[in-house]
């Protein structure tokens, strides 16, 4: 059975959020694929989604240090645990959909905070003497994310750190060429445009979208 983790990172209602809307066509399309995956669905803004704390620093220390996390201090190992549960989750998964806006050129901070609880050393990355090394594979990940205005192209190309930090964090080996994005909220005056690529590019719409069907494809489209 396929296990998909459907991460949401938006306090407003789905009915009011372009991403979540979005989202949601998407993993409906994806159960009637796949009538046996099991989406696990992780609201990051309703989640107690833990913050990097002093404890869990020091842990971190130590574990690099050789240490086991029975041999950690109990607070230590106490936000250790809380942290690998997350982390253990997305490893156990075999594909991801992330839907989210984009807030000042970036991924809203529960979204950083839930990245911070997958990127672990010798869980999803480890360092080698030619440099970090991915320890997931074979996974695929969908980036939905919203924007008021458009970055794929023109002088806001290089202020987009949303979708673009995310593929660089999926590095630890989830293929993430798979995006897909609804830009230029703002400069649609109310007129629906199809959805584009992260790079604007139509031709670059993410496996999983081409698989909806026409009437889903609209809907993805015009929300
Ligand atoms: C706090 C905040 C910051 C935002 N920052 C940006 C931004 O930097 N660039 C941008 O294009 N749009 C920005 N927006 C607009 C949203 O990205 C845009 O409205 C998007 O469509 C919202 O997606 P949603 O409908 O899924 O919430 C911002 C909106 C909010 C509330």
């Amino acid at each position: 059975m396929t296990t998909i983790l459907y991460i949401t990172a938006n306090p407003k209602k789905e009915e009011d959020s372009n991403s979540l809307r979005v989202g949601r066509a998407l993993v409906e399309s994806i159960r009637q694929l796949d009538s046996q995956a099991d989406i696990v669905e992780i609201d990051v803004y309703k989640q107690p989604i833990p913050l990097i704390d002093s404890h869990f620093l020091n842990a971190r220390s130590r574990l690099a240090a050789g240490k086991s996390v029975a041999e950690l201090q109990p607070e230590e190992q106490a936000v250790v645990r809380n942290v690998f549960q997350w982390t253990d989750q997305f490893i156990a998964a075999d594909a991801y959909v992330f839907a989210y806006p984009l807030w000042n050129f970036g991924i809203p901070p529960m979204l950083k905070a839930y990245v911070d609880t997958i990127k672990i050393a010798r869980k999803t990355f480890r360092y080698t003497p030619e440099g970090p090394v991915g320890l997931l594979s074979g996974k695929k990940a969908v980036l939905i994310q919203s924007s008021g205005d458009i970055y794929s192209e023109g002088p806001l190309k290089e202020f987009e750190h949303g979708s673009r930090y995310l593929k660089s964090v999926l590095w630890c080996g989830v293929h993430r060429g798979d995006s897909h994005a609804r830009h230029g909220q703002r400069r649609r005056h109310g007129r629906s445009q199809p959805a584009e690529g992260a790079d604007g590019s139509r031709a670059h719409r993410p496996q999983t979208v081409r698989c909806l069907s026409r009437r889903r494809r609209r809907e993805a489209a015009d929300v």
